[in-house]
């Protein structure tokens, strides 16, 4: 059934008149615009989705004792923001009688736990800095089995750090573009300052909304005198930017509720003016480019989508990979010289999607469609395990977890 016929179907037999429906909308348009709701409705970070579980009690959420580290970092303005360090299993196991001889209540120094001293004094180390999407916290669906993924190829040496931005889970404050993207920036002090991790062993893994947080992140930091550039990036079901998320979002994966919106240019300035937080996710994805390309700094970036995405549909993936391609070359390059290019180039896996990869003499980007793996359970698959270790060995070839 198209939605057209859904909608008669709902005149014929829900006794609903147009007027009524054309009312409803209008009045939902209106609530939209008000700052309250967006905040709600954009990071929907009321809903938590853990609420019988502790936090701070990460063995219910199938981890071993003292294998992640609950703790606060705080952020330029003063927030209070939640976090968990977590250790890669082979490390766990080679220090398993040391860490289960250590307390387990919540600590207000994490530089003293023995987790922390294994990540700041291996020189070897390498840390995933993860950020995940809208609604609930560390412990949220698939993002467990997601960070046993990200170090699952070299389960001796893959940190991951996960954090709440302010308004979620545990973490004070209420959630802004502006005022998450300070988060964002506490998180990598601690990671550079406090752990001391230089930026060639950290790697960005962002999911959803994250993406946006994490790109804004990495363009700041990219265009920063000195430049700071991580090992590389990996972003699932990343997103154009807020205004087109809202106009492709599909109210429980099938009715577009502002799509009508979308198609009319005027509405859809309308809608781009009205949303308080932007997350230009295709400006600035240009711009890190732009930046590292001019500052002759190596990146690599990978964009990863599903097929079956129901919550963030998958083109935004490709008019992403299109602004990051468009911005390596000095003249630009269109959409469709690009879907060319892609046709004659990309790597047809069959039931595995395809994968296409664009090399400068700096860079990396990398865009893999995926047959399957729907918004979030992609997250916990072997495609990301992959993509890790693809970065990491890109600048280390002998990191690997030498099993013959
Ligand atoms: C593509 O790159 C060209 C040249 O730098 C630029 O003028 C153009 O605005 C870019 N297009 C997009 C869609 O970013």
């Amino acid at each position: 059934m198209t939605t057209g016929e859904m909608v008669a179907t709902v005149f014929k037999y829900g006794g609903i008149s147009a007027a009524a429906v054309v009312g409803l909308y209008a009045a939902l348009l209106g609530l939209l615009s008000t700052p309250t709701f967006q905040v709600h409705v954009v990071y929907l970070h009321k809903i938590q989705m853990t609420w019988f579980k502790d936090l701070d009690v990460p063995e219910s959420f199938g981890f071993m004792r003292n294998q992640v580290t609950p703790f606060f970092l705080e952020s330029s303005d003063g927030e209070k923001l939640y976090a968990w360090h977590i250790l890669p299993i082979e490390l766990y196991r080679k220090h398993e009688v040391t860490l289960l001889e250590e307390h387990v209540d919540f600590i207000s120094d994490i530089t003293s736990r023995h987790a922390f001293k294994l990540l700041r004094d291996d020189p070897d180390a390498r840390l995933i800095l993860h950020f995940h999407g809208a609604a609930g916290t560390v412990g949220s669906g698939y993002r467990v089995p997601n960070y046993r993924a990200l170090s699952a190829g070299q389960p001796g040496k893959i940190h991951v750090l996960t954090f709440d931005y302010r308004g979620f889970g545990k973490s004070t404050g209420t959630p802004s573009e502006e005022g998450i993207l300070l988060d964002a920036h506490a998180v990598i002090d601690w990671a550079m300052n406090t752990a001391g991790i230089p930026s060639n062993r950290i790697l960005v893994f962002a999911q959803s909304m994250g993406t946006a947080v994490s790109v804004a992140i990495s363009n700041h930091l990219a265009r920063s005198s000195p430049p700071v550039v991580f090992a590389g990036t990996v972003l699932v079901a990343p997103f154009v930017d807020a205004a087109t998320l809202a106009s492709s979002y599909r109210l429980a994966g099938t009715i577009p509720l502002l799509s009508p919106i979308a198609k009319i240019p005027l509405l859809f300035t309308y809608l781009q003016r009205f949303m308080r937080d932007k997350w230009s996710t295709k400006d600035r994805i240009a711009q890190y480019i732009r930046a590292n390309e001019a500052n002759a700094e190596k990146y690599r970036m990978t964009l990863i989508h599903a097929e079956d995405d129901y919550d963030v549909p998958w083109d935004h993936t490709t008019t992403l990979f299109w602004h990051a391609v468009n911005a390596t070359t000095p003249v630009g390059i269109s959409y469709d010289e690009l879907e060319e290019k892609k046709s004659e180039t990309k790597k047809d896996l069959g039931a595995a999607g395809t994968v296409m990869e664009w090399h400068t003499e700096y860079g990396t980007i990398r865009e893999e469609i995926l047959k399957t793996g729907l918004h979030d359970v992609i997250m916990g698959n072997p495609v990301i395990t992959m993509a890790v270790m693809r970065i990491f060995q890109a600048l280390d070839p002998s990191f690997t977890c030498q099993v013959d």
